[in-house]
């Protein structure tokens, strides 16, 4: 239902331009669960921006993006508009970019089901309040988002995503702000949803606790290209990328949290375009060779796995 195929981000910068995201290859089948994984700054968030039309005003997608036949890359804003809040969902990492704070919560859900009568609306919102352990929905529901915590925000935002039954929903670390046990039942009611509805989720999370629990594969992003995509537990069970293997061995424990154990992996992340030529991973990677500096290894898929290294067979 989903098909990026070389799809690039390009920023304009002070510096010349910087590239994000550079020609990644990803598809996504109906009911799909894909996480989308990788430390700060490898492209994840620009990947579902540019599929939103929502790239920063100095940045630029190119590439195609086939959903259900047509290129988002190439959808006049008004074509966008038509599919996001419905055919396509997008869970942010800060709720209040998709929140208005100066209409009640109930009436921001509804109106996602204002092809309904007003009073199943806001039946069926509150219900979804509820589905997302919004304690006391029904009076909530008559209150502004100020007048809820950061955490319960977020769950406003994902029972909106919900209540559309998106044929795609695009979510960037939706559950990091929330405490555990909430986080945990959040992914579950994803995973329910997801299929109950054969929605389709693109998932972004520095957490391959988050991975484990709720993907049935996974793209692993570095410097703005894919490394590696398996299904999730062969990537777990055999990580083949030098990166996707350090990204695993850093987490002692796939329910701990990924991010304070990055720092694990010798070397910083990537700065600037100088990584355009060859392996962005490369000045990291401890099987580095001549050939990886100067040559980009395309991503070769091998069933169901694909694998872009020169030094690792797939
Ligand atoms: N408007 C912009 N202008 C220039 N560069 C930008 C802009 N927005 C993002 N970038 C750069 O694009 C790269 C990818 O950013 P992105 O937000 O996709 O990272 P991310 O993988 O989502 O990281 P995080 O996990 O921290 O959210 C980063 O190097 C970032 O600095
Ligand atoms: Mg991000």
């Amino acid at each position: 239902m989903l098909q990026l195929r070389e799809v690039s981000v390009d920023f304009r910068t002070e510096g010349g331009m910087f590239r994000a995201v550079d020609r990644i290859d990803l598809a996504l089948a109906k009911g799909e669960v894909r996480g989308l994984v990788g430390e700060s700054g490898s492209g994840k968030s620009q990947v579902l921006y540019a599929l939103m039309g929502l790239l920063a005003e100095n940045g630029r997608a190119s590439g195609v993006a086939d959903f259900q036949g047509q290129n988002l890359l190439g959808l006049s804003p008004a074509a966008l508009d038509q599919l996001r809040g419905r055919r396509i969902a997008m869970i942010f990492q800060d709720p209040m970019t998709a929140l208005n704070p100066y209409q009640r919560v109930g009436d921001q859900l509804a109106e996602v089901l204002r092809h309904l009568p007003r009073a199943e609306a806001w039946e069926r919102a509150v219900a979804m309040l509820d589905r997302v352990k919004i304690p006391d929905a029904a009076a909530r529901a008559r209150r502004f988002p100020h007048e809820f915590s950061g955490g319960m925000r977020q769950r406003v935002m994902i029972a909106m995503a919900l209540l559309a039954e998106p044929d795609l929903l695009l979510a960037d670390e939706p559950t990091t702000a929330l405490d555990v046990t909430i986080q945990a039942q959040i992914l579950d009611l994803l995973a329910e949803l997801a299929e109950e509805t054969s929605t389709a989720i693109l998932l972004v999370t520095h957490d391959l606790g988050v991975v484990a629990r709720l993907c049935d594969t996974v793209t692993v992003l570095y410097g703005g290209r894919v490394m590696e995509e398996a299904a999730a537990d062969a990537l777990f069970s055999d990580p083949r990328h030098p990166y996707a293997r350090g990204l695993l061995a850093a987490t002692p424990r796939i329910k701990a949290p990924l991010t304070p154990r990055m720092a694990t992996i010798p070397g910083t992340p990537r700065a600037g375009a100088a990584a355009l030529q060859g392996c962005p991973f490369a000045p990291r990677c401890t099987l580095v060779t001549d050939r990886c500096r100067t040559e980009t290894p395309p991503l070769v898929r091998t069933g169901a796995r694909a694998l872009a290294c020169h030094e690792v067979a797939p």
